[in-house]
């Protein structure tokens, strides 16, 4: 069995979720695209969504390793993730149905597009004005890609915890606007916490390495944060977990 035909059993989440037959003739022509990420695509040209997924686990695969060098990884993965070409025709039907089954529904949707034991891939949908308040992602990075819209995003360090273990301070590291095909990155130590309010209809491809797991989404803090700065200081703020 070459890569490819490996490649078509272990990754289906896509095609799996939106009830496309993967006919071999199209996932030989899918996985000749694929290779385009091996060389004949120009080193900043766009990958499809394949050659994306490749490239991910590539540089995800090796987080179980004394080497592991997590920096490293999100500089890699922002990178990979710049090139995803958003108007991959799988990707473009998989947003387009989540659109449809979203829109309306009063809540932020999560769709996941692929798993993989060392790191998971959702779309993440808002609809305008809906926010994902303060909170962490625990021992995990994560890479946020904007492929429509406008999101306002929040970045915070976490300073210290008081001995009540309650409240927090937290430092504002960073407050932009991610725009379609920008990249916002977390690492477990730097920006780990974040905020997002969307200003209009907004899908973000979310790479989390690791992934969510039950450990992890026990050990997740959401945050009340106080609004006024701490002591007067526009950057530090206090907060309690929820
Ligand atoms: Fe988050």
């Amino acid at each position: 069995m070459d890569d490819y035909d490996r490649r078509h059993f272990i990754r289906t989440s896509i095609p799996g979720f939106l009830g496309l037959s993967m006919a071999l003739p199209a996932i030989t022509a899918f996985a000749t695209k694929a290779n385009a990420f091996q060389g004949r695509v120009p080193e900043n040209g766009a990958i499809n969504w394949d050659a994306f997924l490749t490239a991910v686990e590539k540089e995800a695969k090796v987080q179980h390793l004394d080497q592991w060098n997590e920096l490293n990884y999100i500089k890699k993965a922002s990178a990979i993730a710049a090139r995803l070409n958003l108007q991959d025709p799988l990707l473009e039907k998989a947003f387009a149905a989540v659109k449809k089954s979203g829109v309306g529904n009063g809540r932020i949707d999560f769709t996941p597009l692929e798993k993989q034991i060392d790191y998971h891939v959702t779309l993440v949908q808002f609809e305008k004005n809906e926010e994902i308040a303060h909170h962490d992602h625990p021992e995990m990075t994560g890479v946020l890609l904007c492929a429509t819209g406008d999101v306002e995003v929040w970045n915070y360090d976490l300073l210290g915890e008081k001995a009540d273990k309650e409240h927090v301070l937290l430092k504002q590291t960073s407050h932009a606007n991610l725009l379609k095909g920008k990249v916002s990155t977390l690492t477990s130590k730097e920006r780990n916490i974040h905020r997002l309010l969307a200003k209009d209809f907004t899908q973000l491809v979310d790479i989390f390495a690791p992934p969510y797991d039950k450990k992890r989404i026990r050990d997740s803090n959401w945050f009340d944060v106080d609004p006024d700065g701490f002591k007067g200081n526009d950057e530090i703020y206090l907060a309690k977990k929820r």
